[in-house]
């Protein structure tokens, strides 16, 4: 009793981090996590080193119908000389003794994957790499201790050149004896050798294995129990035959343990069903049960990295991307092409920007992002020039974005009159700003004639109509205040307007939020749909509606089509899609559907949850991908988003996945925007162009890495333009209120 509760302390100061270097256990880790599924198949070949014979196997695993194992195997002596002498002969030996194995077997050229039981205390940093910190038992080569054993391997190989394997995994005799037995008893979860030398090896949890991040799941340790007592704890138990013998082996002071704990186990632990189950195969079935596993989850590997290289780009196609863009928005601006182009590269009538002297008190509406708010701006003029807002936030219930427009336009007209109420204005009549986040031809700046809903928007009767309209009408209905339309503005030239009241380069707007959108300030004479060719106007690109005419098909995967089909609005907005926060969520979740139907995530089970639309909001991809979120959090985001059964591994693929679908969106917008910023360079006819860019949107202001790879993205195709970043933190409202003001301010000097 008293031994046993020495021997568990012994463990936990091995498993603890801090007092692991002073623990005379050590507890390795194995890095074998996984057992046999039953699925594994193939030939594998295995090599079992440090028990009385030295044994080449070949192991023929079956997976059809049932599970079924085939061995052949070859002893092979090793001559005492070997044991001691150098460590390359040693392993030169080894290599021999393998090449005629798979002469005899005739499987030279076959190149197996391979498992090797290497029964000595080893320091493992992967399944295929194990350091051995001493050798134990009859060994003693030179030049092995602190040495990666299967790189020593490997170069006797080598050297000979006749034949080549694939080296997979290394485990220890206890680890192989295990997995040989747990092949057949899935209850077998602890490996025990009483040979040549004494060991054991138990699955622990991975919490409790604190030399290693991650705490999902389990992993095989290797106790090398044989050390106990190194360090003196067994003294009061020696007997002077105990120390003779110590004294004349080969590393006196070590390896102490005794045998004698294999009866006394049940009467120690009588609340434990301890089962012995005697291994008939040795350790070698085992290491090429290891490899079996390791192989199975290799080509696990290669086939989810298959099929997220679909969503990679690379830089050639980043190149069409923009080159594709620019075409897209010539034909954007011209007359002839107009119709048909997908980015339609509407005019704003937005043609100054604010210079400091507008004044006075304007009301704003910021409808198509995430949040439907109403603001009061007061822009005062003056040396001080500056811009105090009130705003309220109102939420756009789902039935009322997508039921009657008259439903939706009456929902914000009650919004304003609640907001005039709340700021003790009622019935005040102030001059409005629109901040109108859809597509709109606009003939005027106070007009804008809808061409089709975008986002999660689909309200009837409203497409073809001048929203203006619709909402003087919804006020004219509600018979109580009256408004003073002034401007209908996108929030792309919201946002370029806010910005550009603190920065005069701003001359584009960005937006990657709900959707994304850019505008930009272009030269009049380009935009064939305005008469005038003097000066400049701000063009609201659409450029969500790219690829609608199947410019991005190439780029396209199955995961886009899926988004696509299932979306309000199959077919449009496909840059859109690719992009911005409303879908990004989308494509993940089907990515991971797909793993998952192939048995590559979640154990291959597919929860009603994840088959649930819409439940990765965009919060989740940009908490997921912080940098420095250990696993453990990223393992809660999965569990609030209702996955409850996934694993460690599972966490690392989910993030990455999320990493490659945020890292795409953010290239093709980089693309978009480098085709931009050109198209304003050559305008201007110059060989090096300074612009600010204004950026708003949830997407790009939370995600921790999307404006580094769209910048790192845009600097690349666009070597000439020096681009710096705006972040908008008031919002599209403020630009809408600058715009009605210096439209108010003209008109007054118009009338004077
Ligand atoms: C807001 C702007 O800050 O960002 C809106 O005021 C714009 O006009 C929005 O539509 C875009 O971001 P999101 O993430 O809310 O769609
Ligand atoms: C959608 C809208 C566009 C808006 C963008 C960003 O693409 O069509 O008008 O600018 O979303 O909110």
């Amino acid at each position: 009793m008293d031994l046993s509760i020495r021997f568990r302390r012994e463990m936990d100061k091995g498993l603890c981090r801090d007092t692991n270097p002073t623990a005379a256990i050590k507890m390795l880790p194995t890095f074998v996590r996984s057992t046999p599924d039953g699925t594994e198949q193939g030939e594998f070949l295995s090599l079992d080193l440090g028990g009385s014979n030295f044994r080449v196997l070949l192991v023929r695993v079956m997976a059809d119908g049932e599970q079924k194992v085939e061995m052949e195997s070859q002893i092979y002596a090793i001559p005492e000389h070997l044991m001691r002498g150098s460590g390359s002969e040693l392993f030169d030996h080894i290599a021999d003794c393998l090449s005629n194995f798979l002469e005899k077997m005739g499987i030279k050229d076959k190149k197996l994957p391979l498992g090797f039981t290497f029964s000595f205390p080893c320091q493992q940093t992967k399944l295929d790499e194990s350091v051995l910190v001493s050798w134990t038992k009859g060994f003693k080569a030179s030049g092995v201790e602190g040495q990666d054993v299967v790189s020593l391997l490997r170069k006797s190989i080598k050297k000979r050149g006749d034949f080549d394997i694939d080296i997979v995994a290394v485990v220890n005799d206890t680890v192989g004896t295990m997995m040989t037995c747990g092949y057949d008893d899935h209850h077998c979860e602890i490996g025990l050798i009483v040979g040549t030398g004494t060991n054991a090896c138990y699955m622990e949890q991975m919490r409790n294995l604190e030399l290693l991040d991650g705490d999902e799941g389990r992993m095989c340790v290797n106790t090398e129990w044989g050390a106990f007592g190194d360090d003196g704890a067994l003294e009061d138990l020696r007997t002077d035959i105990d120390r003779e013998i110590d004294a004349g082996s080969l590393n006196p002071g070590k390896q102490l343990f005794s045998r004698r704990l294999h009866k006394m186990v049940r009467r120690l632990v009588p609340d434990c069903d301890v089962r012995f189950l005697q291994s008939q195969d040795g350790s070698g079935k085992g290491a090429a049960m290891v490899t079996a596993v390791a192989y199975r989850l290799a080509a696990q590997h290669v086939e989810r990295q298959r099929i997220l290289d679909t969503l990679r780009l690379s830089r050639e196609q980043l190149v069409e991307v923009k080159k594709l863009m620019s075409e897209e928005m010539v034909r954007g601006l011209s007359k002839q092409t107009h119709e048909q182009a997908s980015v339609k590269m509407l005019p704003t009538y937005v043609r100054s920007t604010p210079d400091g002297t507008e004044h006075g008190d304007f009301l704003a509406l910021d409808l198509g992002g995430s949040s439907f708010r109403v603001l009061l701006v007061r822009v005062r003029s003056g040396k001080k020039h500056n811009v105090d807002m009130h705003h309220k936030i109102y939420s756009i219930p789902q039935e009322t974005m997508q039921g009657t427009g008259e439903e939706l336009f009456s929902h914000i007209v009650d919004c304003i009159a609640d907001f005039l109420e709340y700021m003790g204005m009622r019935g005040a009549s102030l001059p409005l700003g629109f901040t109108f986040s859809f597509p709109c031809h606009q003939s005027k700046l106070d007009q804008g004639i809808l061409l089709r809903w975008t986002k999660g928007f689909k309200a009837s009767g409203c497409v073809g109509q001048d929203v203006v309209t619709l909402l003087k009408d919804a006020v004219s209905r509600r018979q109580e205040f009256d408004l003073n339309f002034v401007a209908v503005v996108n929030d792309t030239v919201g946002t370029m307007m806010t910005c550009g009241y603190e920065d005069s380069k701003c001359e584009v707007g960005l937006i990657v939020g709900t959707g994304t959108n850019a505008c930009y300030m272009e030269e009049m004479h380009n935009i064939e749909l305005v008469e005038n060719d003097d000066g400049r106007m701000c063009v609201n690109m659409e450029w969500g509606a790219f690829g609608d005419n199947g410019e991005l098909d190439d780029f396209c995967t199955q995961f886009d089509h899926m988004v696509d089909e299932c979306s309000n609005n199959p077919g449009k907005q496909r840059y859109e899609k690719m992009i911005s926060g409303m879908y990004l969520g989308e494509i993940v979740r089907n990515v991971l559907m797909d793993f998952t139907a192939k048995g590559l995530l979640f154990r291959g089970k597919l929860s009603e949850r994840l088959k649930t639309r819409g439940i990765f909001e965009t919060k989740f991809l940009s908490q997921i991908e912080k940098d420095r979120l250990a696993m453990r959090q990223v393992r809660s985001i999965l569990q609030h988003l209702g996955l409850t059964s996934s694993t460690c591994d599972d966490s690392v693929l989910v993030k990455e996945v999320c990493s490659v679908v945020a890292r795409r969106a953010a290239q093709l917008c980089g693309a978009g925007l480098a085709a931009v910023v050109d198209k304003i360079r050559q305008n201007r006819n110059l060989n090096q162009l300074s612009v600010t860019v204004g950026v708003d949107g949830t997407l790009y202001k939370t995600h921790p890495h999307f404006a580094n790879i769209m910048q790192e993205t845009l600097q690349d195709l666009a070597p000439q333009c020096q681009v710096t970043f705006h972040k908008s933190e008031d919002g599209s409202g403020k630009g809408a209120a600058l715009i009605t003001a210096v439209a108010c301010r003209i008109k007054s000097e118009g009338q004077h």
